[in-house]
């Protein structure tokens, strides 16, 4: 009696695990018994637009933009599984998170706000607002970790991916890995780069009127537009422009753009481009933000200081201080009231409704 007792759970292990053997999703590993056939996917660049550079070991597929889907809106990658990048990357907001600064994990307070996803994949100059990250790629890592964002170990997040049949399939389906030991931070960085790249704002009232044709400015708008890019002689420059140019509306360039006055460069609270280089005339530059959607993304800068686009204007009008690499471009600005009114009206026309609700970007677990 006693040997049947001690023998049945050994018998009832070699069963379990011949099971496993047979199931391809089974948790110890063989995924060769899921089809590996991705389809690829071209993004159909848009009127007025540039190519999009994609790395050549990262070329998009449904699959591959699918599971960045998943990982961008699941809080699993978080310590606490209470926080995911759509937390602080929100549709509605534009990809931003609607607060000056962003909350991590624990209510733990960041010291920069988010910035928005539109047209991420782009942005060539360096990610962040101080450019510190190259790619995508690289750039995906970095949240994770981060103790003021989602505060996890990439070991953990690989092992709860691994421990997922979902994400097993998915990683097979997408990269065509054999083994669930296979799911790396590096794959999963890969997928939400490829979901990021998708991630397009191009239907804008702008997009219609400047860049495809198919329709009139308003007289107001046609004003603002003159001055925002400097086409009339008419009327004063707006300077905005200079920075905030292209079908980004921006040149990704680093610039000062005067809003905190200090005598020595290196005394900015926040260091921008500074603390990347190390060059002087570099501290207090940030990268210029595109102007899409800013009707969605308050509040506006690095640090969220300003909580509407008439602050934003005040700002430019008449409150730049003359720092040191102030770019020379915003030394005056002669604008009326209702000049200012005029660019306000014309900055409306950046907003992208169709972005804002396109379902393809929304979150898939909702
Ligand atoms: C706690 C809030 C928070 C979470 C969570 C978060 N982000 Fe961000 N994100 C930010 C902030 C703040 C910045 C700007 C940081 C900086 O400049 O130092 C940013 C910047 C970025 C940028 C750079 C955009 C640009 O124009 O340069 C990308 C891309 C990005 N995040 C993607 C992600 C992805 C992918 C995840 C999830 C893996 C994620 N974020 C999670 C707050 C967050
Ligand atoms: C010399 C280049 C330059 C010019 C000219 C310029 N900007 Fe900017 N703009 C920047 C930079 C750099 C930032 C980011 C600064 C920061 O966050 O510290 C910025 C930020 C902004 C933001 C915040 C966007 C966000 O996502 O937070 C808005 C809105 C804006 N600018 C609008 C304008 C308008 C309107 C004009 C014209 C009246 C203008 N800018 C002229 C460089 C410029």
């Amino acid at each position: 009696m006693q040997r049947v007792l001690i023998l049945f759970p050994v018998i009832f292990l070699i069963l379990a695990c011949k099971k496993d053997k047979m199931d391809p999703v089974c948790n110890d590993c063989d995924l060769t018994g899921i089809a590996y056939n991705p389809t690829p996917y071209s993004i159909t660049r848009p009127v007025g637009f540039g190519e999009m550079d994609i790395p050549s070991d990262n070329l998009l597929t449904e699959e591959g933009i699918e599971l960045g889907r998943f990982l961008f809106y699941d809080p699993i990658l978080s310590k606490d599984s209470t926080i995911s990048c759509g937390s602080c990357h929100l549709q509605e907001h534009g990809f931003t998170d609607a607060k000056p600064i962003s909350i991590g994990v624990n209510g733990s307070t960041g010291t920069r706000s988010a910035m928005s996803l539109f047209n991420v994949g782009y942005y060539n100059t360096g990610l962040f607002w101080d450019g510190r990250s190259s790619t995508l790629e690289k750039q995906a890592l970095e949240p994770i970790e981060n103790p003021l964002e989602m505060h996890e170990m990439w070991p953990n997040v690989e092992a709860k991916l691994q421990r997922s049949k979902t994400y097993r399939e998915m990683f097979r389906k997408a990269f065509g890995i054999s083994n669930k030991k296979e799911i790396t931070k590096e794959l999963a960085a890969k997928a939400l780069s490829q979901f990021q790249r998708t991630l397009l704002s191009y239907n804008s009232r702008y997009d219609e009127i400047f860049l495809r044709q198919e329709g009139f400015p308003t007289e107001q708008e046609l004003r603002g537009y003159d001055m925002y890019f400097n086409t009339s002689l008419d009327l004063p420059d707006a300077q905005c422009g200079h920075c905030h140019n292209g079908f980004l509306l921006t040149n990704n360039g680093y610039f000062n753009n005067g809003m905190d006055s200090v005598g020595n460069l290196m005394n900015y609270p926040d260091p921008g481009k500074g603390k990347i280089t190390g060059q002087y005339f570099d501290y207090g530059k940030f990268r210029a933000p595109s102007l899409r959607n800013i009707g969605y993304t308050a509040p506006y800068m690095h640090d969220g200081r300003f909580k509407t686009i008439a602050e934003v204007m005040d700002h430019y009008i008449d409150h730049v201080k003359n720092v040191a690499n102030l770019d020379p471009n915003l030394a005056i600005l002669n604008l009326t009231q209702s000049q200012r009114e005029d660019v306000i009206e014309f900055l409306k026309m950046l907003d992208d409704p169709s972005a804002i609700k396109n379902p393809k970007y929304s979150n898939p677990f909702k």
